[in-house]
């Protein structure tokens, strides 16, 4: 099928490579013009593993384009996905105004048939409003709007859309049911949840915030085991086992960050404050979250006897989690500032990171950005294990002198650490 998609950042780009991959005819318009350009000659400006690869296999297969002109690109294909940015406005609501003025475009620059679809994670009653703005923009135009949001990981975006767990669509007839059918038809149909739009818009905000409830209440059993003992390993994995609960998403840490959970939260929970429900539970997360982030800091203080000033420290990982370069709401990122704020001399690394974390952490004299590992652990007082790169799980400790690690993603076996010198400090050890 021919398939526009209007936005080509994350979400717009991961979705329309995909689509031609499982064999669509895909334009992505972007209004971008350096963006397109680079893309049109091989360049992808975000960083997901494996997705250049796909990208030229579809280049080569004729199968993609990129393109500012939206009119052309609508001319021949009846399925439309908007999968532009909702940002965060200041009370924590989604800025709808990108994905609003990509429908009007849309209306008016159809015509023809368009199911207009919505991949962008947008508030339950956005398709509604979309109707709206449509009918008002172009009263003729043959048209219906969909849901059809997305699920995908950063870092592993490839295999969540080419190996969903379900395919969520909101519709609000059969035509539009039949298309999305179409478009997903490589995919097993019992794969396909078919809704009502808004429950699907609603199906997307819960599940990601399920998620982050559920890393929240693990990072709480952490705390608990921290003060009364206990293994977090081992009770995560039992709770986990049971079918009831499920063993992902069950691994403490520094508090969950990113572009998504963080904002994700926010909006669901002003869409319930504007329709005066109470969501108690899913405000506690939040506290949870942000209290966390800061605790971590103070964790590392006490590992280093209670003051960090002058205290050299090195910092390994500043990306929200690993395999990607996106710093947004990243757990390191409030630590290195905390830190930096109480005087620490901080020599921060990631594999990728480190520009976005630059411009982010620029007030800081004191945070040093250094390229790898062994490089920040040159005469540390401490190192801190913030994300859970692959290449830090493979650290080669002969070539480290400094014996301390505050680990905040558990990567290591403590006995294992015991034995190699290391006072090794990691979350829901008891202190
Ligand atoms: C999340 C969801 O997992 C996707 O399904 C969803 O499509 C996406 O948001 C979105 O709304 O677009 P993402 O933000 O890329 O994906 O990252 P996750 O892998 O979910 O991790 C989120 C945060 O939780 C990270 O900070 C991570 O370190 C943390 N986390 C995750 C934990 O602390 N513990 C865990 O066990 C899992």
């Amino acid at each position: 099928m021919k398939i526009t998609v209007i936005g080509s950042g994350y979400v717009g780009l991961v979705s329309g490579i995909c689509f031609a991959k499982i064999g669509h005819e895909v334009v992505c318009v972007d209004k971008d013009n350096s963006k397109i350009s680079k893309l049109n000659s091989g360049v992808i400006p975000i960083y997901e593993p494996g997705l250049k690869e796909v990208l030229d296999e579809v280049v080569a297969a004729k199968k993609i384009s990129f393109s500012t002109n939206l009119k052309a690109a609508l001319q021949n294909s009846p399925a439309v996905f908007i999968a532009v940015g909702t940002p965060q406005d200041e009370d924590g609501s989604a800025d709808l105004s990108y994905v609003l003025a990509a429908a009007k475009e849309i209306a008016e620059l159809a015509d023809s048939y368009k199911l207009i679809i919505t991949k962008s994670t947008v508030p339950a009653g956005t398709g509604a409003k979309i109707k709206k703005l449509i009918s008002a923009t172009s009263p003729d135009l043959d048209f219906a709007v969909a849901s059809n949001p997305e699920f995908l990981r950063e870092g592993a975006a490839l295999d969540d859309f080419l190996n969903p767990d379900r395919i969520v669509i909101g519709v609000e007839d059969k035509k539009s049911q039949q298309i999305l059918a179409e478009i997903y038809a490589k995919f097993p149909t019992e794969k396909l949840v078919v809704s009502d739009i808004i429950t699907a818009e609603l199906i997307k905000y819960a599940s990601n915030s399920f998620l982050a409830a559920k890393i929240s209440f693990i990072n709480e059993m952490a705390d608990l085991c921290e003060i009364i003992g206990g293994d977090i390993k081992k009770l995560s994995k039992a709770i986990g086992l049971d079918s009831r609960i499920g063993e992902k998403f069950l691994n403490p840490g520094p508090g969950f960050g990113g572009s998504c959970f963080p904002k994700d939260i926010m909006a669901i929970l002003n869409v319930a404050k504007e329709n005066k429900v109470e969501l108690s539970l899913i405000n506690s997360v939040i506290t949870s979250n942000s209290q966390r982030k800061i605790r971590m800091s103070e964790k590392i203080s006490q590992a280093l006897g209670g003051e960090v000033r002058g205290k050299k420290i090195a910092l390994l990982g500043l990306a929200f989690k690993a395999n990607t370069d996106d710093i947004r709401y990243s757990p390191a990122i409030v630590i290195a500032a905390e830190l930096a704020k109480k005087g620490a001399e901080i020599f921060a690394t990631d594999p990728e990171a480190i520009e976005n974390s630059k411009r982010e952490l620029v007030e800081f004299k004191n945070v040093h950005f250094v390229s790898d590992a062994y490089k920040a652990s040159t005469d540390a007082d401490l190192i801190v294990i913030a994300t859970e790169w692959q290449t830090y799980r493979e650290l080669d400790f002969s070539k480290i002198s400094c014996r301390k690690i505050v680990d905040l993603r558990n990567l290591f076996e403590a006995e294992k650490m015991a034995e190699l010198g290391f006072e090794y400090s990691f979350i829901g050890k008891k202190n």
